[in-house]
């Protein structure tokens, strides 16, 4: 069981804002994407739910356990989170194996050896990734690559996933191949999915609820059907008409 909760947060870089008032709660194993052009902070937001980035003001919680609140003595380490996430730029490490760079995440937590072997196994299953283990990245194809990033994200079973535009690298038969996988996986484990994107196919296909962002603040929160039938405004309506 898990939920993610913004309460009202805010995050800066010096004196320049980039998320104004974020409020948002995503329930236990829902599908939320937030979507939005370039640099409207879908990626900060994302960062500051694992820990990579800190908000300035308000609350993040997982699990109704409070995360950060902008002050150091309430900030929970991203290892502490129990969140799984796969990178905009899907950054599988090159100098590892596709065995070792799955593996990483149990490494670092100590996890059994027996058992890392066993999880890797199970998880390259399921991405049909079997018999690449010893291969390096750059004996593999785009699609290939993006698929170690995605396993490597699931293989510690994270309660939440963040997924950072992680199908922008792959052409237009494996994207779609891989959403239904990925919404597959999501639903097959029960996890609670953020996921970012600024392709709105990705996130009216695969979503329970899509958030809808601009210049740092949320526009629209709605099912796919609500927002295609009632665009909140102008900027919702030509964003979801143009970007195709
Ligand atoms: N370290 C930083 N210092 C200053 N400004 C930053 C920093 N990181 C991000 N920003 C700014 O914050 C804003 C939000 O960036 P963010 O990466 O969250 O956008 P995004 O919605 O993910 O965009 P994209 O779709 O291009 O990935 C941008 O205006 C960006 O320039
Ligand atoms: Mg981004």
């Amino acid at each position: 069981m898990s939920t993610v909760e913004f309460k009202n947060v805010k995050k800066s870089y010096g004196d320049v804002k980039v998320i104004h008032d974020f409020s948002l709660k995503i329930e236990d194993g829902e599908f939320v994407s937030f979507l939005g052009p370039s640099g409207c902070g879908k990626t900060t937001c994302l960062r500051m739910v694992s820990g990579l980035e800190t908000n300035t003001d308000g609350v993040i919680s997982l699990d109704s356990q409070v995360m950060s609140t902008g002050k150091a003595s309430d900030f929970v380490a991203p290892e502490n989170r129990k969140v799984g996430m796969v990178f905009q730029s899907y950054a599988v490490w090159p100098h590892m194996n596709v065995f070792d760079n799955v593996a990483y995440p149990l490494k670092i937590s100590k996890t059994d050896k027996g058992i890392i072997q066993e999880k890797v196994k199970e998880i390259l299953e399921i991405v049909e990734l079997t018999g690449l283990e010893n291969r390096m990245p750059n004996e593999l194809s785009g699609g290939q690559q993006q698929r170690v990033a995605l396993a490597r994200g699931l293989v510690a079973r994270p309660k939440v996933l963040l997924l950072d535009e992680p199908l922008s690298n792959l052409d237009a038969k494996l994207r779609e191949k891989m959403r239904v996988d990925i919404r597959n996986i999501q639903q097959r484990f029960q996890i609670t999915c953020i996921y970012v994107t600024h392709d709105q196919i990705e996130a009216f296909t695969m979503s329970d609820r899509i958030v809808i962002m601009n210049m740092g603040e949320i526009v629209q929160i709605g099912s796919p059907e609500e927002i295609r039938n009632n665009p909140a405004n102008d900027f919702v309506k030509d964003f979801i008409t143009s970007n195709h």
